[in-house]
């Protein structure tokens, strides 16, 4: 299938899914020219809404050549099932929370379009990007490296 959009999704849409949408988006311009994959991120929860990305995913993502500056936070939204070929969560907590949106739609084809981010990534210790939210700068930092080794994982796919 060919895939023309990919929603990343976490719970506040300030830390790991803005960088995953940053990170892609990068690795994206960079590997495949002229691209027009439309990529976003939201997160299930809304308690950050209207907010910029968190300034220790920023400042992270900046050292390590990705801007997240022009990312604000936004709730999924049942019309993302929609919208998106490929929606890609953090962790099983918010892959759960989109099983239900489905399961409550009736719909398996949405249900369908949700994976974990890490099932893209070559290594295999970590199955989920790890809030990094109440930690120090080595969460962050874990953020970023796991969300490029999968970014290069789904690159494959859709190259
Ligand atoms: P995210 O991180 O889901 O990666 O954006 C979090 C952001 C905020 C909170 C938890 C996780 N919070 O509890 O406010």
């Amino acid at each position: 299938m060919k895939i023309n959009s990919v929603l990343f999704v976490c719970l506040g849409n300030i830390c790991r899914s803005p960088t995953a949408e940053g990170v892609f988006k990068e690795l994206l311009k960079q590997h495949v020219k002229g691209s027009t994959i439309n990529i976003d991120s939201a997160g299930t929860s809304a308690a950050h809404a209207g907010q910029c990305a968190d300034s220790r995913s920023i400042k992270a993502s900046t050292k390590r050549g990705y801007d997240l500056t022009d990312i604000v936070s936004r709730q999924f939204n049942i019309k993302d099932f929609e919208a998106f070929d490929l929606i890609l969560v953090m962790d099983k907590a918010n892959q759960n929370e989109l099983l239900k949106l489905a399961k409550d739609l009736k719909r398996d084809d949405y249900a369908n379009k949700i994976k974990l981010f890490l099932d893209y990534s070559k290594q295999t210790e970590y199955l989920e990007v790890p809030d990094p939210y109440y930690g120090g700068d080595n969460g962050f930092n874990l953020v970023i490296d796991l969300i490029e080794d999968a970014s290069f994982g789904l690159l494959e796919l859709i190259e």
